[in-house]
């Protein structure tokens, strides 16, 4: 076998550190343990020269020792007798934390390997690095050996500080929410020191993960159909980084069916849950109101309201301002944005505030390396970083986080 193993440090160590850079944390042992020799040796290499392989859970037990391991279950504990043999041991030795590799990842399976303790599942072939990665945050959720399970949490939500919610909407489809949504996260999760996510809660045709040219392991579905069972860990493995400012995304559901499954309770836990973690929660959303949307505005710091610069978009967006009053939003988290402020049509910007009766808090330029970065699924703020709208977006980031740089007016 001449795949190559590559991102583990060290020749002939089957181990992770899964101490959170502490120098004295104690290195957590990595073994794979599946019915399928070939597959779970492949697995073995992929972790490390010399990382143990067992084709039975009886055989691994066998060599506990006390000592933290995270076991990589190969995909013959799909099988539900394996699968049951996996969560009595894990539910019996605190000291053992899975994950889990399918060879087809259903919201099934995943919610089985869930209710069985397996703290993640990756769809195969898996890439060294994602496994690595995954063990390694999977080793983090092992508390102290002895003693009371410590909660698991994440890094940055030590100081138990909620992150700021932070929506956009907007009553007409078109109006750069998702433009807008996106590259806002993305310049916070360059500046925050606490991680940033952004969910993309246009359920039906979310495209954040495309205009960020990400491939998802998970979605929104997946996060619903283990709630019961969510911890920040849990949804941290979820999400999906875009690098490398290391922004983390919640994928809208894949197909458009799936929307039906998620209500608006269900969406407002998840953000509930990842702001325990994340310094800010950056919501995309769709173009009409409904439960979903009621809810997420209800729990939302702050709700950016997107508003283009043609009579249909205004109009539109004066009915959705008089909506979100009739039902009593509070007009201080409100925010006007005006996308495409500068286009060549008869509007400006000054009349467009007073027939909204809001004064503009950004406005955000009309301009071509917008579509072109959308097309190549890169944030304008990468693509075309000294652009005017780039700047447009660094100055409505600078209004949730000051870059060093600059003093902000107010
Ligand atoms: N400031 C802008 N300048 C030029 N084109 C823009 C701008 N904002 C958005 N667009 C374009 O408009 C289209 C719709 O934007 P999008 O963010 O998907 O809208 P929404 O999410 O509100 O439906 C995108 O393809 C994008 O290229
Ligand atoms: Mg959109």
């Amino acid at each position: 076998m001449n795949r190559p193993f590559s991102g583990n440090p060290g020749e002939g160590q089957p181990q992770v550190d899964a101490g959170a850079g502490g120098g004295g944390a104690p290195r957590t042992l990595v073994a794979v343990v599946c019915s399928d020799q070939a597959v779970a040796a492949r697995l073995a290499m992929l972790v490390g020269v010399g990382t143990a392989s067992y084709t039975t859970i009886d055989e691994f037990a066998a060599r506990l020792d006390g000592n933290p391991v995270v076991a990589i279950l190969g995909p013959s504990f799909v099988d539900p007798i394996e699968l049951t043999a996996a969560e009595q041991l894990l539910a019996a030795r605190r000291e053992v934390a899975a994950v889990m590799i399918t060879d087809e990842l259903s919201t099934d399976l995943l919610q089985r390997a869930l209710r069985a303790g397996v703290k993640d599942v990756l769809q195969s072939p898996v890439e060294a690095n994602d496994l690595l990665m995954a063990v390694e945050r999977v080793g983090r959720t092992i508390g102290p050996v002895s003693g009371v399970m410590a909660p698991a949490s994440p890094e940055g939500g030590e100081d138990g500080e909620l992150g700021r919610v932070v929506m956009v909407f907007s009553t007409k489809g078109g109006s750069g929410k998702s433009v807008i949504a996106s590259n806002l996260a993305v310049l916070l999760a360059q500046r925050s020191d606490r991680p940033v996510v952004l969910v993309d809660a246009d359920l039906q045709f979310g495209d954040v993960a495309v205009m960020l040219k990400l491939t998802p392991q998970h979605t929104i579905v997946d996060a619903v159909s283990s709630l019961e069972r969510l911890d920040a860990t849990l949804m941290r493995d979820l999400l999906v980084e875009h690098s490398p400012e290391g922004l983390l995304v919640l994928p809208a559901p894949l197909e458009p069916a799936f929307a039906d499954q998620i209500g608006a309770s269900e969406m407002v836990r998840i953000v509930e849950m990842l702001r325990t973690f994340a310094g800010y929660v950056i919501i995309d959303t769709p173009a009409y109101f409904n439960d979903v949307v009621l809810g997420l505005i209800e729990v939302s710091d702050d709700v950016l309201l997107v508003a283009g610069m043609d009579i249909p978009n205004i109009k539109n967006v004066k009915i959705g301002l008089q909506t979100l009053r009739l039902l009593n939003t509070p007009m201080d988290k409100l925010r006007l944005i005006l996308n495409r402020a500068n286009s060549k049509v008869r509007l400006d910007a000054s009349e467009v505030e007073r027939t909204l009766g809001v004064k503009a808090d950004a406005l955000i330029p009309s301009d071509i390396v917008v579509p072109q970065a959308v097309n190549r699924g890169e944030p304008v703020v990468y693509s075309a970083p000294r652009s005017p709208v780039a700047k447009a977006f660094e100055d409505l980031a600078d209004e949730f986080i000051p870059s060093q740089s600059k003093k902000r007016r107010k």
